[in-house]
């Protein structure tokens, strides 16, 4: 894991870094756009009267849909890569999946439901590594089908019927799935502990206790890289090493 060094927040660790948060947006504005021109392209809008709605014409537009399908395929390929390769040179592989997440997530999901103690967690929780893999799975699915239904739009380019079959099959079942995927990942923000992540993605940063309390394990790699700051404890009035209110200094990833 390498470090962006940023000045400190009182109360405050930095949990997603000025290119995470590009990266994030980036993919979710280009799946958004996908999603709403793939849907035109079937081409649902017209078939419900979506059209007929004021402003929203374009929607049954064949060549303005696929103008920006095209357009936005581009966007999430770069994005996809950038990322991708971004993790590799830096070694950021926090929210990759890792052995035994699928365990650990059934844990922490038995610990909300009895109310019991959640297992120490690293930076992501193993199941936030999970839906990374769900919705990064589905994406790459739909940018490999979606290359192929590209081609097959190249003039003189002939594929096979059975090839086509699976393409088009599979890129509407990525679409689904990745739907879904969305739609589970704002879910668990209705979950109230989940709640104190949605700063991070905005301005980066959330708040030092709940670091130190449900991503323990992170905090003890950021204290050991010496990334968050004894300071005096306001309600004491004391300064201590191993004082619990402890502001971020900085972090990393
Ligand atoms: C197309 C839409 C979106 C996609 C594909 C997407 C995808 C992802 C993925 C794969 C992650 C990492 C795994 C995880 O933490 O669950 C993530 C993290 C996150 N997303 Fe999204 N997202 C989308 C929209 C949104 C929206 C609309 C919000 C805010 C309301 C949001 C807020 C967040 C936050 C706060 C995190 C970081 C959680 C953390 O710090 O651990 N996302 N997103
Ligand atoms: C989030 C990602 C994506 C979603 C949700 C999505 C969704 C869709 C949907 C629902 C359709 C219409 C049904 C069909 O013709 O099979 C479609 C068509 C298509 N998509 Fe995507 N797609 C995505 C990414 C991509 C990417 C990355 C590319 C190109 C690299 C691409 C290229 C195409 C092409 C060429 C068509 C067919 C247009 C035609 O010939 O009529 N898609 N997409």
């Amino acid at each position: 894991m390498t470090t962006t060094k940023t000045k400190g927040k009182e109360g405050k660790v930095l949990r997603q870094s000025a290119i995470n948060r590009f990266v994030h947006w980036a993919t979710a504005l280009s799946i958004f756009i996908l999603i709403l021109t793939g849907l035109g392209q079937m081409p649902l809008y017209n078939r419900y009267n979506v059209t007929k709605l004021p402003g929203a014409e374009w929607l049954g537009d064949y060549f303005i849909t696929i103008g920006l399908h095209y357009l936005a395929a581009v966007l999430l390929i770069f994005i996809t890569f950038y990322h991708l390769i971004n993790a590799f040179i830096r070694k950021e592989f926090d929210i990759f999946p890792r052995r035994g997440d699928l365990k650990e997530s059934y844990l922490i999901i038995k610990a909300m439901f009895t109310k019991g103690q959640e297992p120490p967690s690293h930076k992501y929780l193993a199941e936030q590594r999970l839906a990374y893999l769900f919705i990064g799975g589905n994406v790459l699915l739909l940018i490999l089908t979606g290359l192929i239904k590209m081609y097959k739009n190249v003039p003189g380019v002939e594929l096979s019927s059975s090839l086509l079959y699976w393409t088009t099959m599979l890129h509407n079942i990525g679409t689904v799935l990745l739907i879904l995927g969305i739609v589970g990942h704002l879910a668990a923000f209705l979950i109230k502990e989940n709640r104190a992540l949605l700063p991070g993605m905005f301005t980066g940063y959330i708040d030092h206790d709940y670091v130190k309390h449900r991503h323990s394990l992170w905090y003890k790699d950021l204290q050991s890289q010496d990334k968050v700051q004894p300071q005096p404890d306001a309600s004491l009035g004391l300064s201590s090493k191993n004082n619990t209110h402890i502001p971020a200094k900085s972090s990393s990833m």
